[in-house]
């Protein structure tokens, strides 16, 4: 929705907030249905139940792709640069990507999968990722990407728990001066899964592979086929508004990840919507959002929002720091990227390498940045905004979670005032609160508290997989109905949301959302660990780090190799993301009588600050806390 100022804005959001069904009918209406919805929405926040656009009937894919043919099917959709900047970077226009996602559509056809059926993608950032995507949204299957990170058990519990019956994967992956041997990870992870049947596999690092008979295909044979049968289209598949798009597994405070589960109708508007509003997207301008699209900012900000919109989106293979600290600002010159959209964590990491990477950088093309995933902190704000955007780019923070499918607080870009540090004002339609820790709502400005959402809106989880009542509890129990964030808030005497990070157990690591249970049991998982609690410290580049507070007795070897060895248990059970940055030995840990461990201390010690460690005096044994302190790192 373009916006031409802040007293716009402003009526907009009134208008939306007092009648959000007219307002997101409105919004529906600028996408293509093949019938429309019979009803805008029902809902209640208890069950939860929550149902936008019922009865309608569409394809996401002929949003992204189809109804684009006719009048921008030569402009590029993607443009991919790869990790080594010695290889060409690919473009591929709106009509070429149409009949890449037909073909792979017949190839999945061919290969068994039906309508409905979940389907694994664990694949490097080449453009047949995206490619994947669609083409299971156009047959009707539901994907559930896993980031390249991820171990072989994680692939293993995600592919279980959604009872995936296909993978989707390659030989190998570039990232920076790495190749990830993907293939073989997911081997290791389908010894567990027999619901798998077929594995299709994309060439891409050329690393020898084992290929079985009867369930591993190659992606090239495959398109091959489909070539000779002359199967040159695919007819998208009929979707209810409320089925399931995809799934995206992801961290909470207790337990294994869930999968957030987004829906075909609300979730293409919301993304399309949000790319549209938050950006002010013009129709000539290239587009980079350097997120992977194993997260959820890659779903819908590289994929599905820009794609619906008929966007240029840049997709970029490598990392930051490869080969140069100057990677991305070549790639802005190179294609003359107009708007990049970005994390704190690779702007900071960026910024310790100084000036020198940014000489001989035009970087002229840029008119509008966007950071996302932790909050970000005023120094990486202004630097960004200063030495990346020279001052005259508006420099968008869009807070959101990857279940809300989409932008839920953010400055629209050239509208709406901007503040160092905030998220700023909530997008048309989205009703934010704060809440004391009774849940009673706090009123005006100027005050902080847990933030909540009071109203739905088009692009939030419907339930998590498999599991309806975890997502009650997750989201909905806390505070009765509100949608509850997980994230500590403030509204300034503006009204402006500043984000000040999660109040619940998720550490968010380089914008990677980790579950501190998870990295305890994981943890836990290695022979000689008795028991072990893990908090997070402020880090100067990842934002948050990973401490771990370990009970390791009878340890066999010296202690530097113990935690070592504890660093490659984590990494595989869970992936190397969420390897400790910090290991302490500790004798115990501080619990009370009744034996929960007092993370509130441990935090406090990881973070450096010993001075006042509050009331020990509950502590099961208070001696415990001094030779913490005495041994912290
Ligand atoms: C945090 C990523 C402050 C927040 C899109 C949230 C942010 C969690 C911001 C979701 C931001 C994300 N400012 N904090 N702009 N964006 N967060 O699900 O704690 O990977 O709850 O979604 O990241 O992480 P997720």
């Amino acid at each position: 929705m373009k916006i031409a100022s802040f007293e716009h804005y402003k009526e907009v959001y009134k208008d939306s907030v007092n009648q959000p069904e007219e307002f997101w009918a409105g919004v529906a209406d600028t996408f293509l249905w093949r019938k429309k919805w019979d009803k805008v929405l029902e809902w209640n926040f208890k069950e939860p139940n929550i149902k936008w656009f019922q009865g309608g009937k569409l394809n996401i894919t002929e949003n992204c792709l189809d109804r684009h043919l006719d009048t921008i099917g030569d402009k590029a959709a993607i443009i991919w640069e790869p990790n080594d900047p010695g290889e060409h970077h690919r473009i591929i226009t709106y009509r070429q990507l149409y009949e890449k996602v037909c073909q792979f559509a017949n190839v999945l056809k061919n290969n068994g999968a039906q309508k409905g059926d979940r389907i694994c993608i664990y694949m490097p950032m080449v453009p047949e990722l995206a490619i994947a995507l669609l083409a299971c949204a156009r047959i009707g299957a539901i994907h559930s990407v896993v980031f390249g990170g991820f171990s072989a058990q994680s692939i293993a519990d995600r592919i279980q728990d959604a009872q995936c019956n296909i993978v989707i994967t390659a030989d190998g992956g570039f990232r920076g001066a790495k190749d990830i041997q993907l293939k073989s990870i997911i081997d290791d992870a389908l010894v567990t899964c027999p619901s798998v049947k077929k594995v299709i596999v994309l060439t891409r690092t050329r690393t020898p592979v084992s290929m079985i008979k009867g369930r591993d295909v190659w992606w090239e044979d495959e398109i091959k086929k489909v070539e000779t049968q002359g199967a040159t289209d695919y007819p998208a598949e009929e979707m209810d508004a409320e089925d399931m798009l995809f799934i995206l597994y992801t961290s909470g405070s207790t337990g294994k990840p869930k999968g957030v589960v987004h829906t075909c109708g609300g979730y293409m508007v919301y993304t399309g919507f949000t790319f549209d509003t938050t950006f002010q997207y013009q129709p000539e301008e290239v587009y980079f959002c350097t997120a992977d699209i194993g997260w959820i900012t890659g779903h819908s900000y590289i994929v599905y929002g820009p794609l619906s919109q008929g966007a240029t989106s840049l997709m970029f293979e490598g990392i930051p720091t490869y080969p140069s600290p100057g990677r991305l600002w070549d790639i802005v010159d190179k294609f003359k990227v107009n708007i990049i959209y970005t994390a704190p964590t690779a702007i900071r990491s960026l910024m310790s390498f100084g000036d020198d990477p940014l000489k001989a950088k035009d970087l002229s093309s840029l008119t509008k940045l966007g950071s996302v995933g932790e909050p970000i902190n005023e120094e990486a704000w202004h630097w960004f905004d200063e030495k990346i955007g020279h001052g005259h780019c508006p420099l968008v923070d869009t807070w959101w979670q990857t279940e809300n499918g989409g932008h839920m607080i953010s400055a629209i870009a050239g509208v709406t005032p901007l503040k160092p540090g905030y998220a700023g004002l909530p997008l048309p339609g989205v009703q934010p609160v704060l809440v004391d820790e009774n849940g009673k709502v706090i009123e005006g400005n100027g005050v902080s508290g847990n933030l909540c959402i009071k109203f739905p809106w088009p692009g939030m989880l419907r339930t998590t997989y498999g599991d309806h009542e975890r997502c009650r509890t997750t989201y909905f129990a806390t505070y009765p109905d509100m949608y509850f964030t997980g994230d500590g808030c403030l509204r300034d005497e503006d009204g402006y949301y500043r984000i000040t990070g999660r109040v619940d157990d998720v550490l968010n690591v380089s914008g990677h959302r980790i579950g501190t249970a998870e990295v305890e049991n994981a943890i836990n998982m290695h022979s000689s660990v008795v028991e072990s609690a893990v908090v997070g410290y402020p880090h100067d580049i990842k934002g948050q780090g990973v401490y771990a507070f370990v009970v390791c007795p009878n340890k066999h070897s010296d202690d530097e190799l113990t935690r070592k060895d504890i660093m490659m248990t984590v990494a595989r059970i869970i992936g190397a993301i969420a390897k400790p940055d910090k290991i302490q030995f500790v004798t115990g840990l501080p619990k009370t009588r009744s034996g929960k461990i007092m993370r509130r201390i441990l935090r406090k010690i990881a973070e450096g600050d010993t001075s006042n460690l509050g009331d020990t005096s509950t502590l099961l044994d208070p001696a415990v806390v001094e030779d913490i302190k005495a041994g912290a790192l």
